[in-house]
């Protein structure tokens, strides 16, 4: 692997070994008094966001700090990409001012994959690029850390029904997930008003459904997104207070799922829109133990791409470690 851009990449085994190794660096850090591992002393990762974020950017400063990265966070905001420095540009600076990894979020969808064929040269591969979310496209960290969360929680994915509920057209989140979960062995059927499925859809590993009702009772985990107002220019159809009557997980749907399914939500959360209040706060909902697993998550894919190759041993099994 020489860079994470989209879950199309990852094979069923590659994407099971990532989350396994999130599972031994988990176990490696457990009990322990001082959360630090040698795994990437000397090496340095840069966070370059230029949209918001909590815990995709955080989570990945502390995934990198657990392994003794030098971590440096470059924000669009104050950065010199605010003086009209192009992203090609910015990009380059920072792989020659040191970077072994860049973790990119940007608006534009596609926007990681441009800077892995801008930063690559002759002689230098580049930095390995982590796509941390472009536009509407792709967010594979977020995937693999709800597949292992999933996979906790219900054993195994295989043959696994997942719903994904409410904004996919603008999800990154979706799109990750249903390429995923369904290399994983699961069946993700997407539900959303007709508005907010994506054009192409027909050709994602997936069913769709507009009724949520229907669905519920069918299935393992019920995935709800948030509504991505900013992307949607000032409209929104259908209205908001439809919406939430026709796809929001209330209590009453609550009762609708199997015992024991779960909810995830890959926050932030908007509650009283796409997910209640109380429906957040249950001991079903994962919503926390997804942040917890996004570092270990995140651990694995930085040790997978700096340092390991599939022969190697994980620095979480290695003695001292
Ligand atoms: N799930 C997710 O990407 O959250 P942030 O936008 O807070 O990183």
């Amino acid at each position: 692997m020489r860079h994470l851009l989209s879950t199309q990449d990852l094979s069923a085994d590659e994407a099971t070994e990532l989350l396994d190794e999130a599972e031994r660096f988990e176990q490696a850090l457990t009990g322990r008094e001082v959360r630090k591992l040698p795994t990437l002393r000397g090496r340095t990762v840069m966070t370059v966001f230029y949209e918001n974020s909590t815990r995709t950017r955080v989570s990945f400063e502390v995934a990198g700090k657990w392994m003794s990265a030098d971590v440096i966070n470059v924000s669009a905001s104050s950065s010199s990409a605010g003086k009209g420095e192009s992203l090609r540009d910015t990009a380059k600076t920072l792989h020659a001012a040191g970077a072994d990894a860049l973790i990119v979020r940007h608006p534009a969808s596609g926007a990681a994959h441009q800077i892995a064929g801008w930063t690559a040269g002759p002689d230098d591969d580049g930095p390995a690029i982590i796509n941390a979310g472009d536009g509407t496209h792709e967010h594979p960290t977020q995937a693999l850390l709800d597949a292992l969360t999933l996979r906790q929680r219900l054993g195994s994915l295989n043959g696994r029904r997942v719903a994904i509920v409410g904004d996919v057209l603008h999800s990154r989140v979706a799109r990750s997930n249903a390429h995923l979960l369904s290399t994983l062995g699961a069946e993700v059927v997407l539900v959303a008003p007709p508005t907010l499925l994506p054009v192409g859809v027909a050709e994602w590993p997936v069913i769709t459904s507009n009724d949520l009702d229907a669905e519920l009772p069918a299935v393992d985990a019920v995935m709800m997104l948030r509504v991505q107002a900013e992307r949607m220019n000032g409209g929104f159809f259908p209205s908001a207070r439809e919406y939430s009557v026709r796809y929001g997980l209330n209590d009453r749907r609550m009762n609708l799922l199997p015992d024991d399914a779960v909810v995830l939500h890959p926050g932030p959360m908007l509650r009283g829109m796409e997910i209640g209040y109380s429906v957040a706060d249950s001991p079903r909902a994962t919503v926390l133990e997804q942040v917890r697993n996004g570092v270990h998550v995140r651990m694995a894919v930085l040790f997978r791409l700096l340092v390991g190759t599939d022969s190697a041993p994980s620095p979480a099994n290695t003695p001292g470690a």
